[in-house]
């Protein structure tokens, strides 16, 4: 038998690449605005590789797990023969407990560094017994670990490292909630290539982002790591994030580039409906009905795999009595068989485990079994596969061609990454010092900040604030707050690293500005006694910035919330130094710093200017001065309906008419009595400092046929006097249908940049994909019938207009929410 290093020898000197380049990383990661800085001219003698090699050939997908009676697509990964050949070739080699430490992942805590290794790991990576770790990075650790993998065990096959690389690596960027509200997918896509970037040259492989679970309850922890309500937008911010992370490359149309050490695998999670958990309590059961897990939950999935996603991990809830890491349905079926996605489907921590809690499996063994034939390829943490598996398979309950599958995705992933090739190609240290914090990252990070800033009320022209005031009072729990600045999931961040409100602020003014801080009040504690000082404060400065919300961790995993309340005393110093500077006749402004949007209808009726700036990364601060002072117009929107109480839930902007809609002031319909219905800032809204108008939206055609598209062109202009940027948002109804349909649907959106007076025309095309849904019968049809769409800044405006479709019923291939070949 030729071993794993002959053939790695003979494979070495066989693959070459068709077009290589060396290209400074400025090239490389593509970020526009971004001219030579002196890291970015130190990182340039790494001369790394970008040019991906051209594959060729398309091979058949890989069936042995998935049922066969469903006609499959094919895959949606390049195909390459010689990979596959290779693949093979390493596989043969393997023996069973060999190819099961290839599906199994283990945890190795960041704290490791240095050549010290725990022994119990390396005594795993030497019997083979170990494919991949989770949370470890770091150029030294990761080149150490991968020695003992590559000179110590039989089989001599590279590790994967994985990290949960969610807004950034250490230079944290917004939340991906906060991203969302950008609204801006070439900035998003811009932001996970700068977060791979800076992990890849950290040692790692492979992160478990983006989320893409669609979120219709704020009270649940992870609404943050997502994108929001909406699946499209969900959408358009899933594949701008795989793209970002893989490397996608528009000039060449190339859908990744794994090869180059400056990317990271995307995983898209959590596969699926995590985000309907009930009750908002993490973890708990999903009760979705199908059409609206096809609808709704799915579609941010769907657009990730045609994304290239090499990723997808399993949630941990169960959906209508089958736990994800039991649905074989979903998995198998719908991702693999009818989407022809063919990645890598990591367990979620200890998920295969779980299928004992959620009673599905009597024994571990059977845990094992049920996952790994659902479609689950890599068990994170539980070690069921490596322990249980053996058995299995003797006793022809586990077929090895399922194994072998599982085994194939894992070692294309780490051909893909060239690791065959050199083990230790991430793992260098002075691409490491380079690259990370370096000075282009960071420049992006505080772009992306002040872009997903929502400026949710401005009455009476507050904002922007003057530089020149006197004095600026900064009060409030968050306005010093580094550790929330950064928010959860904060990767390799550091508080050091990050800048908070009040030195954001103090930092613009200047030398010549006076800014007076008090802290006001903790976040979550009864304690008013710092409200005096604040009072002081606000009466001395000529202008106050009150900086109140949620800690970074009140949000997040396992941080779900009964409240969507200002926590602690929050509301009360809102009032107590609003109703000092009022008194004193002093402009305030309320800054939010939220995981989640927080119901906050006293601020919302009081204070006349309020921005939402969730947590927005190692640039909050300067970010956030940019948007208070005038220097940056905001443009965000919100990607989530605000709700005034938390007793509305769930209130999102896409819900069913219902047979009686509710009407204020009407009593025998759908509302409540103590609380209007409507939320208190709907989906799609943001102000600008300047302002637009939007003329009645024009469609190409009144009539079309079920599979024919037309487009719809809005006039909009900037009737303010600053120049400014809107999104200019599509929603669209079919206004009677065999099932009911929401009563509005965002369909698509456009950034504009307008001088002031400018009118510009935007155009947008609907295909039959965006009028379908699922009928009685499941089927994927455009009805005919009459349409309305608006074309507004927000989802709760508009001129309506209306067109028909003309014809008989037709049915149109669910294809993914997004056009063929999108990009932002
Ligand atoms: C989370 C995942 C995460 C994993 C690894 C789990 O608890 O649900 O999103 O990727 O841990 O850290």
């Amino acid at each position: 038998m030729v071993t794993t290093t002959r053939r790695l020898r003979a494979h070495r000197a066989k693959y070459v690449c068709a077009k290589r380049h060396l290209v400074s990383p400025l090239v490389a990661l593509q970020l526009p605005g971004v001219t030579s800085t002196s890291i970015l001219a130190s990182a340039a003698a790494f001369a790394l590789f970008a040019g991906a090699c051209t594959r060729a050939g398309s091979g058949a997908p890989d069936l042995a797990s998935t049922p066969a009676s469903v006609a499959l697509r094919p895959p949606l990964t390049p195909s390459d023969t010689r990979m596959e050949r290779f693949v093979d070739s390493v596989l043969a080699g393997l023996t069973l407990e060999e190819k099961l430490g290839q599906l199994t992942q283990n945890v190795l805590s960041a704290a490791v560094t240095g050549p010290q290794l725990p022994e119990a790991s390396t005594a795993d990576i030497r019997a083979g017994r170990i494919g991949s770790f989770l949370g470890t990075s770091g150029a030294e650790v990761t080149r150490n670990l991968q020695r003992v993998a590559m000179e110590q065990s039989r089989a001599k096959i590279p590790l994967l490292f994985a990290y949960d690389v969610i807004h950034g690596f250490r230079t944290i960027f917004p939340t991906p909630l906060a991203e969302a509200a950008s609204w801006d997918p070439a900035a998003v896509e811009r932001a996970a290539r700068v977060a791979a970037a800076e992990g890849a040259a950290n040692g790692l492989h492979w992160t478990f982002a983006p989320m893409v679970d669609i979120a219709r309850d704020p009270r649940w922890g992870r609404i943050i790591e997502g994108s929001g309500e909406d699946p499209y937008l969900g959408s358009v911010m899933a594949a701008a994030r795989v793209r970002g992370f893989q490397g996608a490359d528009s000039t060449t149309g190339t859908p990744h580039k794994l090869r180059d050490t400056l990317t990271l695998i995307a995983t898209a999670k959590h596969f699926v409906s995590y985000g309907a958990a009930e009750g908002g309590r993490d973890y708990n059961v999903a009760d979705v009905p199908p059409r609206t897990l096809r609808e709704i939950y799915l579609p941010p999935f769907h657009a990730a795999a045609n994304a290239g996603a090499r990723s997808v991990m399993a949630s941990f809830n169960e959906l209508d009595g089958v736990p994800m890491h039991a649905n074989g349905e979903l998995i198998n079926g719908v991702l693999r068989r009818e989407w022809g996605w063919d990645g890598i489907l990591v367990s979620d921590y200890t998920g295969v485990m779980e299928l004992l809690n959620h009673g599905v499996a009597a024994d571990t063994a059977e845990a094992a079994r049920i996952s790994i034939r659902a479609g689950v390829d890599v068990d994170m943490v539980s070690t069921f596969f490596f322990k249980k598996l053996p058995a299995e398979v003797a006793a022809g309950r586990v077929p090895i061609a399922v194994i072998d599958s599982a085994v194939r995705r894992v070692l294309r992933a780490k051909y893909e990454r060239g690791l065959f090739e050199d083990p230790y190609r991430f793992s260098n240290v002075a691409r490491e010092r380079a690259l990370t914090l370096a000075p282009a990252f960071v420049a992006e990070a505080r772009d992306m900040a002040r872009r997903s800033i929502v400026l949710l009320k401005n009455e009476g022209g507050v904002l922007p604030l003057r530089k020149d005031l006197r004095a600026i009072a900064v009060i409030g729990p968050l306005a010093d707050d580094a550790t929330s600045a950064l928010g959860a999931w904060a990767g390799a961040g550091r508080p050091e690293d990050a800048v908070t409100p009040l030195a954001g602020i103090r930092q613009a003014v200047g030398a010549g500005g006076r800014v007076l801080y008090a802290r006001g009040a903790s976040a979550d504690t009864a304690d008013s006694s710092g409200f005096a000082e604040s009072v002081r404060v606000a009466r001395e400065a000529d202008a106050v910035v009150l900086v109140i919300g949620e800690r970074e961790d009140m949000s997040g995993e396992a941080h779900s919330r009964s409240s969507l309340d200002l926590p602690g005393v929050q509301n009360e110093l809102a009032r107590t130094v609003y109703a000092a500077a009022r008194a004193s006749g002093k402009p305030m402004v309320a800054v939010l710093m939220n995981g989640r949007p927080l119901s906050v209808p006293w601020l919302a009726e009081n204070v006349p200017a309020i921005v939402e700036a969730w947590h927005l990364g190692v640039q909050t601060g300067p970010a956030l001065a940019d948007v208070l002072f005038g220097d940056f117009n905001p443009s965000g929107k919100l990607p989530v309906s605000v709700l005034r109480t938390v007793g509305q839930v769930p209130t999102y902007y896409n819900h069913k008419n219902t047979g009686r809609p509710p009407v204020e002031g009407i009593r025998w319909n759908s509302k409540y009595i103590d609380v209007p219905w409507t939320p208190l800032w709907p989906f799609g809204h943001g102000l600008s400092y300047t302002t637009f108008a939007y003329d009645t939206p024009r469609v190409s055609k009144t009539e079309i046929g079920p599979t024919d598209s037309l487009t719809v062109s809005v006039d909009v202009t900037n009737t303010g006097a600053r120049a400014g940027e809107e999104v200019v948002q599509l929603y669209v109804r079919d206004d009677a249908a065999s099932v009911t349909r929401p009563v509005k649907m965002l369909r698509g959106f456009r950034r504009v940049m307008l001088r002031p007076a400018e009118r510009r025309t935007l155009t947008f095309t609907l295909r039959p994909q965006d009028l379908a849904f699922y009928d009685l019968r499941m089927r994927h049809v455009v009805e005919p019938g009459s349409f309305t769409v608006w074309a507004a800044g927000s989802s709760d405006g508009g001129q309506p207009v209306r067109f028909r479709v003309v014809g008989t019923t037709a049915e149109v291939p669910d294809r993914g929410p997004l056009p063929a070949g999108w990009r932002p």
